[in-house]
């Protein structure tokens, strides 16, 4: 039986985020219960104090039931994030030789599963996401179901984490009540909800430049090619910022979103801002400009470590569709500027759709992950690089129950 409800929670470093849906009538996904809270416990994206993890979540949890009871809860989307995540791409190859079979669901169920690679210890698959299939030399099959082959190769994009952190991101969330249907890489869902099927089929980066990390997902003919997570975010502008005027953490932030561009050639020369010392006791005037340049120094640090990752992970060619940026440190004024002068564009900020009945406060780029939580658990509920880290046992038992054999060759590096 299908789901009715999703949950989606995406633990992030700044706040925790729950939404609750349901599936309507037209098959469409609605919120109806939303709860935003601060995060404590959080740093860089992983859990790093459990008792006030759990007790942000908890407190997001019951705002989003505030006016709905306990309805939607039971097996949640969770978002996971920090530097211990790894991808890697590989290929499966399966030989069908006698072409008994014409290409069905199982074997293509099989496949993925001998495209899991052996992690290092310590080490767990979070996703395996089939990229694309070539059936007796034909390549680039999309859907090779119902095709007859001898030879099936899978080329598949493998997201792996440190086991111990993902298993405190569980820990946060599940209860008696609650568990976790599924972990999904933030960057990940934040793609779901923000990039458009034109991008991922002519290649994008999507960046999440969040509180504590920026997630990047590249795009290659329609799936994830390369994702990476780099452990610096927006809090890290605002923590230069503070440094550079002599200022608090709470009055840098409130300077960076209202006065603050990381574009400093915008910035008129003889503006002046009112700053507060640090008891806020007396105000001096500084130019705009100030403001910016430890920003723009920043944020070039970032765009300038996610170009040497993708170049590392084998990008040569700018990808044609260009950057979306999202999460909330895609709303610093003069980035899309910054990111054109640095990397080329095409370039736009990503706003979440795909859902309705999301309130206007939660149309932002804040919030993309949570939504696209939801989104990816729509799409991929029944499938098998659904992972399943923590189900109840009666399901985990059907679900991962062996199947007719296949023979399979070695799994190779694609
Ligand atoms: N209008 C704005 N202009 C500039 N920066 C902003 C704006 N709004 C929010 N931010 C910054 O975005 C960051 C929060 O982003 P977001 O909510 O995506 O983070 P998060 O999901 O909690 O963290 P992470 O994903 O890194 O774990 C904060 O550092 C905040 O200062
Ligand atoms: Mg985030």
């Amino acid at each position: 039986m299908r789901d009715t409800f999703y949950t989606a929670i995406d633990i992030g470093t700044s706040k925790v985020t729950v939404l609750i849906s349901r599936v309507g009538s037209e098959g469409d996904l609605k919120v109806f219960g939303t709860g935003v809270v601060p995060s404590e416990g959080i740093q860089k994206g992983r859990v790093e104090h459990i008792e006030d993890a759990r007790a942000s979540v908890r407190a997001a949890m019951s705002e989003a039931q505030r006016y709905i009871g306990e309805t939607g809860l039971s097996g949640v989307y969770v978002s996971v994030s920090g530097s211990h995540i790894r991808s890697t791409n590989r290929r499966e190859v399966l030989d069908n030789e006698a072409a008994a079979e014409d290409i069905s669901p199982r074997m293509l169920d099989d496949m993925l599963r001998g495209s899991f690679p052996k992690v290092d210890e310590g080490q767990q698959i979070l996703h395996v996401i089939p990229m694309g299939y070539t059936v007796d030399g034909l390549s680039g099959v999309r859907n090779p179901l119902g095709l007859a082959g001898k030879k099936i190769e899978v080329d598949s994009h493998v997201v792996m984490g440190d086991s111990v952190v993902l298993q405190n991101s569980i820990k946060a969330v599940e209860t008696k009540d609650v568990f976790v249907k599924s972990l999904v890489l933030q960057g990940i869902a934040s793609a779901e909800a923000t990039l458009t099927g034109d991008e991922r089929e002519m290649g994008v980066v999507m960046l999440d430049i969040g509180a504590g990390t920026t997630d990047l997902v590249v795009y290659r003919q329609g799936s994830p090619w390369f994702s990476d997570v780099l452990p610096v975010g927006a809090q890290s502008l605002t923590r230069d910022l503070a440094a550079a005027l002599g200022s608090s953490m709470h009055v840098a932030e409130d300077l960076k979103i209202n006065q603050g561009s990381v574009y400093p050639d915008h910035v008129p020369d003889n503006d002046t801002v009112e700053i507060p010392d640090m008891k806020d006791h007396w105000q001096r005037p500084i130019p705009r400009r100030a403001l910016a340049e430890p920003l723009n120094a920043r944020m070039t640090e970032i765009l300038k470590m996610a170009l040497t990752r993708m170049r590392q992970a084998g990008m040569q060619d700018w990808p044609i569709g260009g950057m979306v940026l999202t999460g909330g440190g895609a709303q610093m004024l003069g980035l899309p500027e910054l990111v054109e002068e640095i990397v080329g564009g095409p370039v736009r900020v990503g706003y979440p759709y795909g859902i309705s009945g999301l309130p206007a406060e939660l149309r932002k780029p804040t919030f993309s992950a949570a939504v696209g939580l939801l989104v990816w658990g729509i799409k991929h509920q029944d499938s098998v690089h659904e992972m399943n880290h923590s189900v109840p046992k009666e399901t985990k038992t059907r679900r991962w129950r062996f199947r007719a054999p296949m023979r399979r060759r070695a799994g190779t590096q694609a």
